[in-house]
């Protein structure tokens, strides 16, 4: 049985990251078993942590407001990632800008609350609520040196109802990540 090896990044709630492991670590699947062997937080009081505890992962916490610059930062994570020997890192709500130290040394996939090549950054959920489009949806893609910019690997999309809050849509936003990141990952390692 081939094992496959990944890497979670996060930064805050951790329900994605929940959600990786839930459906991910140690399940076995047509052509490998899936292993999260390191998961890295850049904040040191967040949820997420807990969430990585329960199954019995010790997050790495990397704080990067100990760095002084974004490429010493990068540095940390990359040593960490390829000690880990992790094959794909997965970006599940980790909340910062990348360096192409990072990205020309890491594969790695992020998820994004839009459709993307639209609302790029930090506002997505807001900016896509409040644009006159008739659908929203979330993305997951490949990390480039370009925030959110790099190759769509996966998206969905759900049609934006009049009446509906920021609350809902917002929730919506969520439900949709927590089905596509895990099936997205599963996709690109269950592979022969
Ligand atoms: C998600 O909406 C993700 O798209 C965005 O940050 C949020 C993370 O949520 N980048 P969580 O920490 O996984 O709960």
């Amino acid at each position: 049985m081939v094992i496959k090896k990944i890497a979670i990044l996060f930064s805050g709630e951790g329900s994605n990251l929940e959600k990786l492991l839930t459906s991910l670590h140690n399940k076995v699947f047509e052509h490998c078993k899936i292993e999260v062997v390191t998961t890295i937080c850049n904040r040191p009081n967040v949820a997420g942590i807990e969430k990585s505890r329960a199954y019995g992962i010790e997050p790495l916490i990397i704080d990067h407001t100990l760095f002084k610059s974004r490429e010493a930062f990068d540095e940390a994570l990359v040593e960490a990632i390829v000690k880990s020997g992790a094959e794909l890192t997965v970006l599940a709500g980790f909340m910062r800008f990348l360096t192409p130290y990072f990205t020309k040394q890491v594969k790695a996939i992020n998820l994004h609350p839009s459709l993307l090549p639209l609302f790029k950054g930090g506002s997505a959920i807001k900016e896509s609520f409040n644009s006159p489009m008739k659908v929203a949806g979330i993305s997951v893609h490949y990390v480039s040196e370009e925030l959110d910019g790099g190759e769509i690997i996966a998206q969905r999309c759900f049609e934006k109802i009049e009446e509906m809050s920021f609350e809902d849509f917002e929730a919506k936003i969520h439900a949709l990540e927590h089905e596509l990141l895990p099936e997205t990952v599963k996709n690109l390692l269950n592979r022969n």
